[in-house]
């Protein structure tokens, strides 16, 4: 295991290249198991997530050949239908190879992936949507099996729940209905750049997709998809993270580049009004401090709302901005882990009911704390980086399963941090 040991109080100064979206390459490497023909991928970042997801296609039968940032993946028979639990509980995001295996094989078994630090992420609306489609599913052993005896046949689905729209689980129903039998609608579909990069994606290998990015997507099934090659996406949050960074500790200011800022306008929004100068380029965004910082109230909801996976990154920005903000998560209420933490560098938060009330103290110290979820500790190095003194940070494991070399990139901007064995 390792941690970080952040200096805090560098100025960061100079630009950094956003990496590849890992939210994005997830559900794009699985969508390679519908192709006996390769698939070429490039810009999949270097972290631990997207690492499982190569084991777990590797598991399945797939040749996997990786080479800086570019993974050619080739799965001309599929070996077995199941991805097992050792490796699913390693991520989450494991569950949409359940669309895909369906898909080619009319069956899948994954490991129920459990319990959540960020709360509790049930996939009843993925298995609402497959079974639209035909299969049966059942809870066995802790794996759910799935099978479309008879093939699967084109619905109309309706993937709302009662948190919106599910990320996952629309990639998980396009995945299985590209190679249905005829016409699948998909209602309350997910609009999110990284569903409508899946789209891209699928509809590169030969599969008929319209309507992706809206909350209705129409999918005509064909009989086969063939290989493909294909860019990543940017990865939003990680450029989010970084603007974040440039808010609290810009010298002057720091530019993120190769980023899609269209993707990221609900935080640069709100960045200006807390009065941080930001401006958009093509393909790049700048940031800076603000002179006269102010509070904010922020909600999360699905995109283009305000992404739930920014708001630990803004209690960290709250915590030293003076007055009082209020960040409410409605997508993962519980997803507060971090305020425990940062309390313990002197911040002033209370949280109740998926709500964050923070008061900006003039400053955060120095303290040992643990990283608990892959944005909750992005969150404590931002906090780390203007607090008084040497923060610790341990478990930064987490940091790694979703951050292509977070320490170095911050480096490279001038902060101060080592990575030591913990
Ligand atoms: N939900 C259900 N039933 C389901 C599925 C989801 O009730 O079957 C609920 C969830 O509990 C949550 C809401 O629906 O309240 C939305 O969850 P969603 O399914 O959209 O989340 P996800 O697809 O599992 C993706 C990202 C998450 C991100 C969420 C929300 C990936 C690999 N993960 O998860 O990213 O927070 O969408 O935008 O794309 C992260 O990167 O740190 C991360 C957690």
């Amino acid at each position: 295991m390792e941690k970080f040991i952040v200096h805090g109080g560098s100025p960061l100064s100079g630009s950094v290249n956003i990496s590849g979206s890992k939210n994005a390459s997830l559900p794009i490497l699985a969508a390679t198991l519908l192709t006996r023909e390769t698939c070429v991928v490039r810009r999949v970042p270097d972290v631990s997530d997207t690492n499982y997801m190569l084991q777990i296609l590797q598991n399945l039968g797939a040749e996997v050949e990786r080479a800086s940032g570019t993974v050619v993946i080739r799965c001309e028979k599929l070996r077995s239908h199941e991805a097992p639990y050792d490796l699913v509980r390693k991520m989450r995001a494991s569950v949409c190879v359940m669309g895909p295996l369906l898909a080619r094989h009319n069956r899948a078994d994954v490991s129920l992936p459990g319990g959540c630090v960020i709360g509790d992420r049930p996939i009843d609306l993925h298995l609402r949507g497959l079974e639209g489609l035909g299969a049966e599913a059942r809870v066995e052993g802790g794996n759910v099996r799935l099978e479309a005896r008879y093939g699967l046949e084109g619905r109309e689905i309706d993937m709302s729940g009662k948190h919106g729209a599910t990320v996952l689980g629309t990639d998980n129903v396009m995945m299985a209905a590209v190679l249905a039998k005829g016409a699948t609608v998909i209602t309350g579909a997910a609009c999110e750049p990284e569903v409508v990069d899946l789209a891209e994606f699928l509809i590169s290998m030969g599969a008929k997709i319209s309507g992706a990015g809206t909350p209705r997507i129409e999918i005509e099934g064909v009989a086969e998809l063939g290989g493909v090659e294909h860019t990543v996406i940017p990865d939003r949050i990680e450029a989010g993270t970084f603007l974040v960074a440039g808010a609290m500790a810009a010298k002057e200011r720091i530019t993120v580049k190769r980023v899609e800022p269209r993707h990221i306008e609900s935080l640069v929004d709100l960045l200006r009004r807390c009065g941080c100068p930001v401006e958009v380029g093509d393909g790049s965004i700048s940031v800076g401090r603000a002179e006269n910082p102010v509070g904010a109230n922020v909600t999360t909801d699905p995109y283009p709302g305000f992404p739930t996976d920014m708001q630990a990154q803004m209690c960290a920005l709250f915590a030293t901005t003076p007055g009082t903000s209020v960040v409410r998560d409605t997508i993962f209420p519980q997803r507060f882990m971090h305020a425990s933490e940062m309390k313990r560098m002197g911040a002033d938060i209370q949280v109740e009911d998926g709500t964050a009330v923070i008061r900006g103290v003039e400053q955060l110290s120095a303290a040992p704390v643990m990283a608990s979820d892959l944005r909750a500790s992005a969150a404590l190095v931002l906090a780390a980086l203007n607090a008084k003194g040497a923060t610790e940070i341990s478990r930064v494991y987490h940091i790694d399963r979703g951050y292509e070399n977070i320490d170095d990139k911050l480096i490279q901007l001038g902060a101060e941090i080592e990575r030591v064995p913990a």
